[in-house]
Parts: C-alpha cells; sequence; structure tokens
C-alpha cells in the first residue's frame, strides 16, 4: 500500500500540463462553426471532434477490425523502433496530436531496452486525453517526464523550439490527412521550423489502397465512426449554447477518388433549424443537405515526398507496411535553401 502510495507520487511529480503559446491569433470556436455554416456547401473543423467523448470514440474505432491504420501502423512502429531510437539517439520524444499515446509505448519500449530516457512533450488539442495519458505513462515508466501541451497546433508551436536536442517528432495515425490543402504546407513548414541539426521527424500517413477498404474503415458495423461524426453536435451544442438534434442528421463517409480522400460529413435527414444561442444565430438546414466535417487523405509514397521536401526536410528512410498499406517517413531537417 505505502509503496504504491509513493510510486504514485512521484508519477504525479514528473507530468507538467501546460496550455500550448498560440504564436498568432485564432479565430474563437464561435467565429469558426459560424463561418462554416454560414459558407456553401457547410462544413466544420474536424479539430472539435475531440472532447473528452470524441477522443475516447476515437480510441475505440482504433480497436476496430475495419480500422486498419492504427494497428497497421503500430505493427509497423513495433518493427522499426529498435533501429530508429538506435538512430535517432532522442533526449526529448515531442508527439504532435498524440491523443492516448498507445502507439508511443513502441518508443518508449525501445528506449528502456536501449538504456535510452528522454522526456516526452505531448501536444493535443483534448486536456482531458493529455492528462490522463500523462498519468498512465508516468506509472508505466518510472523515468519518464512528461511536459504536455494543451492547445490547438494550427495556430503555430514556437515554444517547441527551446526543446532538448536531439529531438524526435513525431506525428502519428494520418492526422497529417485531416489537414485542409492550405494548412498542409503551413504545419510541416511550422515544425521544421522549430527544428534543430540532428533532430528527427517521424511521420505516420495512409497510402492509397482499394476503395472498399477505405468504405469499411469510415463506416464499421458497430456504428462507432458514426457516433464521432455526429459527437461534433454534442460538443456544439455545450460549448455554444446550441439546439442541435443529434436524431435529425447521419453519418456519410465516402471515398473521393479524384481527391485521394475520403470526405465525412453529417447529412441532415429533414428540413431543420439549429441555434446557437452564444453567437445569436440561426441556421437552415435542408433535407438531405450535407455538412463536411473531415477529410482524410491517403497519400501516394510520391506525394508524401514532395511534401516533405516543400517543408525543407530530407526523407531518410520510407517505411511502409503491406495491405493494407501505411507509411512512416522519417525524415531530417534541410538546411534552408
Ligand atoms: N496520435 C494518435 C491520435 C490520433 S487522433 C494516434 O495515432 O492514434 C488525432 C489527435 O489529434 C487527437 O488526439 C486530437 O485531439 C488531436 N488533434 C486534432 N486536431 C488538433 C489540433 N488542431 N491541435 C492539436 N491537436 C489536435
Ligand atoms: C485522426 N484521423 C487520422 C482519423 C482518420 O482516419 O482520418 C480520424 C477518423 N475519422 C474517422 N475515423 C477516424
Amino acid at each position: 500500500m505505502m509503496k504504491q502510495a509513493r510510486t504514485m507520487g512521484n508519477a504525479a511529480k514528473r507530468i507538467v500540463l501546460h496550455p500550448l503559446q498560440a504564436d498568432r491569433p485564432g479565430r474563437s470556436m464561435a467565429e469558426e462553426v459560424v463561418r462554416g455554416l454560414s459558407a456553401s456547401p457547410k462544413h466544420l473543423p474536424c479539430k472539435y471532434f475531440y472532447d473528452h467523448t470524441g477522443s475516447l470514440l476515437f480510441e475505440q474505432i482504433c480497436g476496430t477490425d475495419e480500422y486498419y491504420p492504427w494497428r497497421t501502423e503500430d505493427a509497423l512502429l513495433a518493427e522499426i523502433a529498435p533501429a530508429l531510437i538506435d538512430r535517432a539517439a532522442p533526449r526529448t520524444i515531442i508527439e504532435l496530436g498524440s491523443g492516448s499515446s498507445r502507439k508511443t509505448r513502441r518508443l518508449l519500449d525501445a528506449c528502456e531496452t536501449a538504456g535510452r530516457y528522454p522526456d516526452y512533450m505531448p501536444l493535443d488539442v483534448c486536456p482531458n486525453m493529455l492528462a490522463a495519458s500523462a498519468e498512465d505513462l508516468t506509472e508505466e515508466y518510472p523515468w519518464l517526464r512528461v511536459t504536455a501541451l494543451a492547445g490547438d497546433y494550427t495556430l503555430g508551436f514556437s515554444q517547441l523550439s527551446s526543446h532538448r536536442s536531439p529531438a524526435l517528432f513525431i506525428f502519428l495515425g494520418s492526422t497529417i490527412g485531416n489537414f485542409p490543402d492550405h494548412e498542409l504546407g503551413v504545419f510541416l513548414s511550422g515544425l521544421r521550423a522549430v527544428m534543430h541539426p540532428g533532430d528527427f521527424l517521424l511521420l505516420g500517413a495512409d497510402l492509397e489502397k482499394d476503395e472498399r477498404v477505405l468504405q469499411a474503415a469510415y463506416n464499421d458495423a458497430a456504428g462507432l465512426t458514426e457516433a464521432f461524426n455526429i459527437n461534433i453536435l454534442n460538443v456544439i451544442n455545450r460549448e455554444l449554447d446550441g439546439d442541435f438534434s443529434t436524431d435529425g442528421f447521419g453519418h456519410d463517409a465516402k471515398y473521393n477518388r479524384a481527391q485521394s480522400r475520403v470526405e465525412m460529413r453529417i447529412v441532415s435527414k429533414w428540413a431543420q433549424s439549429a441555434r446557437l444561442g452564444r453567437c445569436d444565430a440561426t441556421f437552415l438546414f435542408s433535407a438531405g443537405e450535407p455538412v463536411l466535417t473531415e477529410i482524410s487523405r491517403k497519400f501516394s509514397p510520391g506525394r508524401l515526398r514532395d511534401l516533405l521536401s516543400a517543408a525543407q526536410f530530407s526523407v531518410d528512410t520510407l517505411h511502409t507496411a503491406p495491405g493494407p498499406s501505411f507509411a512512416l517517413l522519417l525524415a531530417t531537417p534541410r538546411p534552408s535553401d
């Protein structure tokens, strides 16, 4: 009993949770939601999926048979982790969009085996998930110190530039695929800008594949992806004093082959309106009207190389898992041209 209490105390002392400092002023949630619902066609930012309930639903999606990306990336990571840790020799592991940090354990295990004890800096928009995963990790890894940053990484993260090098930056899950076109380059260049010579980036990205596999992955039989998608309305209702009827919207996820991306929408089942009290605004939806909630790109290896190259990275190694395929790219910051 005493021993457990002491271990728990030590674990808590090794966690610091800070807000992420934004580099630029962002729009408020009210502004973003009003803007998206006033557009034609309507859309919503996918970061609003991730309240605590949404983050837990995402975790459950990752456990479904249909959602291959999680287990494919996890298996590939387990395979490459020992050599990767040997090569990157990190004193810090910095993870963007860390969520539950479950896959990160593959890297921490490899560090432990190699006798390396880096600090861990997870960054996520969901503070509850950050706090819960930091607690779990510090209990599992008695040497681990966690500095967690809660905030929106699309508003910049120059705060990360004062890290202890060499650092291994990781961005897993193919979350890079959820960025709109104009934000992809900005994000990768921003990442490049905070990296020092000798740092590495490990980027996880889902690859193009058979449409039927994709269709199933985003329409799981248990309805978890549907619940995750519709949950965005619960978040809006709670945060913006909304009166969306969650029963009035259905789930739609389809592969757009021309754009190599899965597009997820909520679809109004009938003509209806919804009011957002905090914004003093009412929105009308016609029967069958869609609201785009997420894009999930499926990349080619060539496109990934081009994106990284345009953001001043050199690709060191491209690891791919066989079908359904997924890529892990190890890249280094290239000196500025
Ligand atoms: N890396 C984990 C989780 C992926 S889910 C994995 O591979 O399984 C995407 C994660 O990114 C979620 O935890 C979500 O909260 C976070 N996220 C999404 N948009 C974000 C934003 N704009 N800023 C910071 N974190 C964000
Ligand atoms: C986090 N992100 C990469 C997931 C994806 O596959 O685009 C989110 C998700 N959406 C539906 N299912 C999972």
